[in-house]
């Protein structure tokens, strides 16, 4: 008798426990959510991801970029991958978006998931995993976690991702403010801001840099004298936006903790890269970024904290049968 008494005691409490649990991870995001649902649903986006990488080197600067751009305006919903259906433009149509591409290799793997598991796996988690793999091919192996569990948003604004995406010309002030709108600090913008590591920046945004700074046709005292020279015989004049240039010369195409080795040379392309080097607390984070190992551990740490921004789970918005379509 005191025995069974005992056993339902333990019950109850673990019943109890599991709906406790339960709740507190409703609405939050977990280590391998397609586990039951869908459980190819990871190798399959990774395989398909690393497949389209292999034949375009250029993709993985491309969906690095489009997942920040989706999380930056009302969060990491995929909204940023839906197409105009009326007449109001949608993110994706916006001005900063000048090169957003590989919409094809996100959709390539909604594709292929719908056929093995159809309506379970969002895009908005298609949209981070494949960020991940896209930038791990050349370590054949994630260099990341992603948590899943993100569902579909169905609102896509033009003028929302004007306001909501941070510019070139923003200073250290205005860039730590938008980061901590967005719950992020400044290690995270220091940090995520090594993605410049990787692709190409058109002349337009940073070439006032280079040519006319302060109306008199000089250069930012703050940028490199011969990277600016460099960069004038890349860009031939102010208004050009149809060149561009490799954010990192050195190694455009690859993952690595250049851009922060570049930023101590005051090689930062942007006004926005060379910001991170006007306030003390942020050179101190940069200076600890020109450890490859530790830029490698933080990256992680902080992809996951932009991951989580202004996420649906639980019964929240839906899972998209088409990534560009509500
Ligand atoms: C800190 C604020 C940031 C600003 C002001 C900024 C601005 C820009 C601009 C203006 C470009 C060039 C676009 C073009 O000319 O086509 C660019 C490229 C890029 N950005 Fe950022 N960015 C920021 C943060 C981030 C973050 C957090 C990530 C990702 C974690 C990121 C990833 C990239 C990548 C990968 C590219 C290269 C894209 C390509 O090759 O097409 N950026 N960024
Ligand atoms: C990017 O934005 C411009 C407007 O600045 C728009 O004309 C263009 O269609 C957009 N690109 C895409 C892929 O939607
Ligand atoms: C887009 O967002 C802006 C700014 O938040 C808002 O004023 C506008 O009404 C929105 N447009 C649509 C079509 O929802
Ligand atoms: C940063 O930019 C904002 C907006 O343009 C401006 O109001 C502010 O004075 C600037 N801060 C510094 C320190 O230059
Ligand atoms: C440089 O800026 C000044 C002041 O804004 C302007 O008058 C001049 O035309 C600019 N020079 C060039 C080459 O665009
Ligand atoms: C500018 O770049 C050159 C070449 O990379 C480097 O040797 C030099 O130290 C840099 N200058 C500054 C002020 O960082
Ligand atoms: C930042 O560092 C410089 C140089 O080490 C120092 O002169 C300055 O007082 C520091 N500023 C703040 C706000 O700590």
């Amino acid at each position: 008798m005191r025995l069974m008494k005992l056993k339902l005691f333990f019950w109850v409490c673990s019943i109890a426990f599991a709906i406790v649990i339960g709740r507190c991870e409703a609405g939050e995001l977990k280590n391998n959510f397609y586990e039951k649902s869908c459980p190819v649903a990871e190798a399959l986006v990774r395989n398909i991801i690393w497949k389209h990488v292999a034949t375009d080197s250029a993709l993985p600067a491309k969906l690095l970029r489009m997942h920040f751009h989706d999380c930056f305006v009302t969060g990491c919903d995929a909204s940023i991958l839906l197409d105009p259906t009326g007449k109001n433009p949608v993110e994706k149509e916006a001005p900063p978006n000048l090169s957003l591409r590989g919409f094809d290799a996100i959709e390539d793997v909604k594709t292929q998931l719908e056929k093995t598991c159809p309506g379970v796996v969002s895009c908005a988690d298609i949209l981070t995993l494949a960020a991940r793999d896209a930038v791990s091919f050349q370590f054949r192996r994630p260099i990341w976690e992603v948590l899943t569990g993100r569902r579909d948003g169905s609102i896509s604004n033009a003028t929302e991702a004007l306001t909501n995406i941070p510019s070139p010309f923003f200073n250290f002030t205005t860039l730590q403010r938008e980061f901590a709108k967005r719950g992020l600090s400044v290690r995270d913008l220091v940090v995520l801001s090594g993605a410049h590591t990787l692709g190409m920046a058109h002349c337009n945004l940073f070439s006032i840099r280079v040519y006319n700074f302060t109306g008199k046709g000089d250069r930012d005292p703050l940028l490199n004298s011969s990277y600016a020279a460099y960069l004038k015989t890349k860009c031939k004049s102010l208004s050009d936006s149809k060149t561009a240039v490799g954010m990192d010369p050195q190694s455009s195409l690859s993952f690595d903790n250049h851009y922060f080795e570049n930023l101590k040379l005051q090689q930062g392309l942007f006004l926005s890269d060379a910001a991170l080097l006007t306030d003390n607390g942020s050179i101190n984070i940069v200076d600890k970024m020109l450890v490859s190992r530790k830029f490698f551990i933080k990256f992680g740490q902080s992809m996951k904290r932009m991951g989580e921004i202004g996420i649906l789970t639980g019964s929240s918005g839906e899972i998209r049968k088409k990534c560009s379509l509500v």
